[in-house]
């Protein structure tokens, strides 16, 4: 009997026995194919378990067989491989594997969560724990995001300033619940320093290597030309006034961002971006281009220089230059450009991947003009929202949105792009920024079960979604994040 992956819980006991009925589909991401049969397999799978590759298998893709004696997996790649071994840990219970055959393969081939260490430092432990649930839920890409205005979290070797001095910030705001509008003390220093906190490279090979082993590309960020500030501070001639700073203590976005017009400053981030494509083995950087004021430029001898030489269309039209300059850089080192669809008022070269945050519209020009985005607009994918459950304890940045799991899981990365364009669209992430989580405690819960949900957007086909069946299976992934994993999660309402 074929059955689609939203097979009912009803459906189901009718040809799956005994205590585990239902099983299988506990998994999430709904697998897109499912044939429950009748059976359970109770062996040792360690023994039982046979692997074949088949060329036929789409990438990522797996075909896995449950028979009462054997279990068969078959694939193309080894990431289908551990696919197929993820969805077998959550058809696993203590009553063994219920006999089912399913034919899977992912939607999207970016399944991402953004992951900020710079206004607040979740460090190595929470990541490597979070890569864990990442895998558990196919996703497969992280976005690292490693440099601001109030922090530059890895080591580069030519620039020991950047951490000695960048890490470091004089103080962060006094934590406040925000609910309450009135409530100035938000705006106010605890004068605590905060860092040093960064990651040293040798750090940042074993989480690359830890994610390499679950089949997740780290995709770096070294913010340009804006979000600049701590590198500002380590090397005040970076900026285009020469001024000394200190990295903020306070979130927002600051006026004083990469000198465009200086030589020395493009230098330097060549030299930045050297260590770190030699650092990270993936194919991608993001060179970050959103929010970059451009008021310190209009008045910079050098800004404006460069814009009369080259003949740019003032200061937007530098941004495009240096959007352009490092896409091309990156691209002699063989690694591909993703920015923050700011980029596109800069005109792109089509080998720039656009990430489309400040709704969908981004994304939707991009796929247009032949560009490759990724979809992560606010509205839903911004996990630093509020997410609407009752008597919350923590503390949301306010866009005046309830993203709610269900919001979550509405998601659909190609709403609104011809269907001859879709193919632009490489897939989408959750994206959590740590202003208002003062921890890895607090973090999680904002990202888990959300970006369960936006797992299976990306993973799932439209056909195959259901609701109130994700709801029932978000509950058993909740509890084995909680337990296994000892990840902070929101509960599910
Ligand atoms: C962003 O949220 N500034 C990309
Ligand atoms: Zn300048």
């Amino acid at each position: 009997m074929k059955t689609p992956a939203k097979i009912t819980t009803a459906a189901i006991a009718v040809v799956v026995c005994g205590a585990i009925q239902g099983a299988a589909l506990n998994v999430i991401p709904a697998p897109n194919s499912i044939v429950e049969k009748e059976g359970v397999f109770t062996g040792n799978i360690a023994e039982a378990i046979s692997y074949e590759m088949d060329g036929a298998i789409p990438e990522e893709g797996y075909r896995l067989v449950v028979e009462t004696n054997s279990l068969k997996v078959a694939y193309s790649t080894e990431a289908g491989k551990f696919y197929a071994m993820q969805t077998l840990a959550q058809l696993r219970s203590q009553e063994g594997v219920p006999c089912v055959e399913i034919v899977d393969a992912p939607r999207f081939k970016w399944r991402g969560v953004h992951w900020d260490d710079c206004r607040h430092f979740m460090g190595k432990e929470a990541l490597l724990k979070t890569l864990d649930a990442m895998a558990l839920n196919k996703l497969n890409v992280l976005h690292w995001h490693l440099t601001e205005d109030q922090g530059w979290r890895i080591e580069i070797k030519k620039y020991p300033r950047l951490t000695e001095v960048g890490s470091i910030r004089p103080g962060s705001p006094l934590p406040v619940v925000l609910k309450d509008p009135s409530c100035q003390t938000y705006w106010q220093n605890n004068n605590i320093p905060y860092g040093p906190f960064y990651y040293t490279q040798e750090d940042i090979k074993e989480v690359i290597a830890y994610a390499t082993a679950r089949h997740i590309t780290i995709i770096p960020e070294i913010e340009l030309p804006g979000h600049a500030l701590a590198a500002i501070s380590a090397y005040p001639q970076l900026g285009c006034t020469g001024e000394q700073f200190d990295p903020w203590w306070h979130w927002g976005v600051s006026e004083h961002i990469f000198c465009g017009g200086n030589d020395d400053t493009i230098k330097f981030l060549e030299d930045v971006l050297d260590e770190v494509c030699e650092l990270f083995p993936g194919p991608i950087v993001h060179i970050g281009g959103d929010e970059a004021p451009k008021k310190a430029w209009k008045s910079c001898p050098k800004c404006q220089a460069r814009i009369k030489e080259l003949g740019l269309e003032g200061e937007e039209g530098l941004q495009g230059w240096m959007t352009d300059h490092f896409t091309k850089y990156l691209a002699s080192k063989g690694k591909r450009a993703v920015g923050w669809d700011e980029i596109l008022d800069g005109n792109p070269g089509k080998d720039t991947i656009v990430m489309s945050w400040r709704g969908p519209g981004g994304g939707i020009n991009a796929a247009k003009r032949g560009n490759d985005a990724v979809m992560t607009p606010i509205d839903p994918c911004y996990l630093d929202q509020v997410q609407g459950i009752a008597d919350d304890p923590y503390e949301y940045i306010n866009y005046g949105l309830v993203i709610t799991l269900e919001r979550c899981y509405g998601f659909n990365p190609t709403a609104g792009i011809p269907e001859e364009e879709q193919a632009h669209i490489l897939g989408g992430q959750g994206n959590n920024w740590t202003e208002y989580s003062w921890n890895p405690s607090e973090y999680e819960w904002k990202l888990w079960p959300r970006m369960c949900a936006l797992a299976e957007c990306l993973w799932t086909n439209l056909e195959n979604k259901d609701w109130p069946d994700f709801k029932r299976r978000a509950a058993v992934m909740r509890s084995r994040l909680i337990r296994e994993r000892h990840i902070n999660c929101a509960p599910i309402e």
